[in-house]
Formats: C-alpha cells, structure tokens, sequence
C-alpha cells in the first residue's frame, strides 16, 4: 500500500484511541487531510441521549473549519471494532459534501489491510445541495 496512505491511516487508528464511545463500544478515529497537507484528527463522542453523538468524521470537520480550513484533499477513516470496513454514515456524507468535490477521495479500513477507497460523488451521488447549485 502506499505508504502516505498507510501513515494518515495510523494517525485515524491512533485518532479512534481517543474516542468517547461508552454506549456502542465502537471507537472510529480519522483524520481529515487540507489542501494545504494540514491534518485534523477526529473521533466519535458519544451522549448518553444517543442522538447527541458526533461521529468522528464530523469532529474532524468541525475542528478543522474552526483553524480557518474549508479545502480538503483526503479523509481517512479507521474503525478497530468492526468486522469489515465501514464507510462515513449518511449525516457525515452529507456534511463533508458541503466542503469538498466529488473527486474527493475517502480510505476506509478496520484493520490496516483491506482499505477501501471511495470518491464522494460514490458515497453521496445524489448530493442534492449541489444540484441545487447547477
Ligand atoms: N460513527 C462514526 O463516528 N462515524 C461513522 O461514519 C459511523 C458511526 C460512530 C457513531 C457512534 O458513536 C458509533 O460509531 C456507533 O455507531
């Protein structure tokens, strides 16, 4: 594997060491790369109100527009817990759609080997926001 990929995946996987998941037991960690090479690390916060938790992939994109960043050029994603690779959900989909293009790129993996690559506009092809744009 290429080793950038295989280093921004290790900060995800030490990112998901962080993770505040009491109630699922299931820590993700990422890290969201700027255009600039700049790196935010993010992870899943969970709330006893269930509702309330933000997912890792939205923590990463909250700390990052907070240090002045808008332009992304990867995100990488780690889940230990899981039994396959798992994809951003649909709310994180929809969020980063908001700042990136449909070539931006996201590696997910759950154990460092199988590591999926997938653009935005295949995890969100329908991005009705901007449709709406054109
Ligand atoms: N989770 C994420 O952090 N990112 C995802 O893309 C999928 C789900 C978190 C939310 C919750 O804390 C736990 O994983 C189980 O769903």
């Amino acid at each position: 594997m290429d080793n950038k990929i295989n280093e921004y995946l290790l900060l995800a996987k030490k990112a998901a060491k962080k993770a505040y998941a009491p109630f699922s037991q299931f820590h993700v960690g990422c890290m969201l790369v700027t255009e600039s090479g700049e790196v935010f690390p993010g992870c899943n916060i969970e709330n006893r109100s269930f509702g309330l938790t933000i997912c890792a992939e939205r923590s990463a994109l909250s700390a990052a527009v907070t240090a002045g960043k808008k332009e992304f050029s990867a995100l990488y994603l780690y889940t230990p817990d899981a039994k396959a690779p798992v994809p951003p959900c649909g709310a994180c989909r929809q969020v980063l759609s908001e700042f990136v293009g449909p070539n931006f790129p996201v590696y997910y993996t759950h154990d460092g080997q199988t590591v999926i690559k997938k653009t935005m506009q295949e995890l969100l092809p329908f991005d009705s926001l901007h449709d709406l744009k054109d």
